[in-house]
C-alpha cells in the first residue's frame, strides 16, 4: 500500500485561499484579484487572513503603496501555482474522458509570429469550441523568462537557445529577407553583395529581439557592422521607416503578408538570403503538457502547418 502523504498544513487551508493568494500575487493587487475571481474586498482580503492563520507567517508586506510578497509568500506562491495548475490539468482530463474538449490553453509567441498564430489559433477555436485560448505576444528575451517562469502551456519562437531545460521542435521555415522601398537603386538588381548593403543606413529591432539575433549573426559571419540609423521595436514601424526612406531593414518574411512583396516595398535578391530560420515550438522540459495542449501540439502539426504556411508569400 502507498503511504500517506503527510500534510499538517492541508488540514488548515482551503484550495480556494491558494486560488485567491495566487490570483493577489500576480495582479499584486486585492482589488484586481477579487474583481478576477467575482467575489468582494473583504471576502477576500478574509481568506488571507485565514491562509496567513494556517502558514503562521504574513504572506504580504506593504512598503509605502506597494505590496510584496514574503519570503515565505513566493515560495507559497510557488506551490500554489504547481496545486493549481495540476488541479486544471485533472479538469481537462476529466472532460476528455466525458468526450468534451474543453479548457484553457495558454500560448505564448514572439512578435513577429503574430502575422501567423492568430489564424492559427482561429481555426482551432472553430473546431475545439469548448476551449478557450489566450494568446501573448512579446519578444523573444521576455518570452524566454516567461518560458523559465512556467507562466504559459506552449511558446513559439525562432531559433531557440540551446538548452537542457527546453524541448523545442521545428515547426515552420522562417525566411528573413532584406527589405528595401520600391524605388531604391538596389531594387531589381541580382545578386548584390552583402557588403553593399553593409554601406546604406539601416532599420534594427529592439534588443531583446530574434529578428536582431539573425541579422547580427548574418553581418558578423561576413565580417560586416550594419550602420545602424535607428532602432525601432516592432515590424510594423519598420516597414513604414523603409517606406520612408530611412534604411534597409531585414525582417521576417512573415512580416509581408501573402503579397509576395508587401506593397511598395522590395524584396532585394542579396547574396545568401532568403536566411533559413525556423519557427520552434516548445515547453519546459519535463512540463506536463495539459490534454488541451497535447491536442494544440497535433494540430499544428497538420492543418496548423497549412494555415501558416500560407499566410506567407512563397
Ligand atoms: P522577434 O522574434 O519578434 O523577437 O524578433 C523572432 C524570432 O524569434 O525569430
Amino acid at each position: 500500500m502507498d503511504k500517506p502523504l503527510p500534510s499538517q498544513i492541508a488540514r488548515r487551508l482551503s484550495l480556494r485561499q491558494l486560488q485567491v493568494f495566487e490570483a493577489i500575487a500576480r495582479h499584486g493587487s486585492f482589488t484586481r484579484a477579487a474583481e478576477e475571481l467575482f467575489l468582494t474586498q473583504p471576502t477576500v482580503s478574509m481568506q488571507v487572513k485565514k491562509l496567513e492563520e494556517a502558514v503562521g507567517l504574513a504572506l504580504f508586506e506593504q512598503v509605502g503603496k506597494r505590496m510584496y510578497l514574503t519570503d515565505v509568500g513566493q515560495a507559497l506562491r510557488q506551490s500554489a501555482r504547481g496545486i493549481l495548475e495540476t488541479l486544471a490539468r485533472f479538469e481537462m482530463e476529466a472532460a476528455d474522458l466525458k468526450g468534451l474538449k474543453t479548457g484553457h490553453l495558454r500560448l505564448a509567441v514572439v512578435t513577429t509570429a503574430k502575422y501567423f498564430a492568430p489564424r492559427v489559433l482561429g481555426q482551432f477555436c472553430r473546431r475545439y469550441p469548448g476551449i478557450d485560448v489566450s494568446l501573448k505576444v512579446t519578444n523573444r528575451e521576455r518570452l524566454l523568462q516567461r518560458m523559465a517562469q512556467n507562466e504559459d502551456d506552449l511558446y513559439i519562437i525562432g531559433h531557440p537557445p540551446a538548452s537542457a531545460e527546453l524541448e523545442f521542435e521545428p515547426y515552420l521555415p522562417n525566411p528573413l529577407v532584406v527589405l528595401a522601398p520600391g524605388d531604391h537603386p538596389l531594387a531589381g538588381q541580382r545578386r548584390i553583395a552583402p557588403e553593399r548593403i553593409a554601406r546604406e543606413p539601416f532599420i534594427m529591432r529592439e534588443p531583446g529581439s530574434g529578428t536582431r539575433l539573425a541579422v547580427e549573426q548574418y553581418f558578423a559571419r561576413h565580417g560586416l557592422a550594419p550602420r545602424i540609423r535607428m532602432e525601432l521595436g516592432s515590424n510594423e514601424a519598420i516597414k513604414q521607416a523603409v517606406l520612408g526612406h530611412l534604411g534597409l531593414s531585414i525582417l521576417s518574411r512573415h512580416t509581408l503578408g501573402s503579397l509576395p512583396e508587401g506593397g511598395d516595398l522590395a524584396v532585394l535578391d542579396v547574396v545568401g538570403f532568403p536566411l533559413s530560420w525556423q519557427w520552434y515550438v516548445g515547453y519546459p522540459r519535463g512540463k506536463q503538457l495539459s490534454v488541451i495542449a497535447r491536442t494544440f501540439l497535433e494540430y499544428l502539426g497538420e492543418e496548423g502547418r497549412e494555415i501558416a504556411g500560407s499566410t506567407v508569400a512563397d
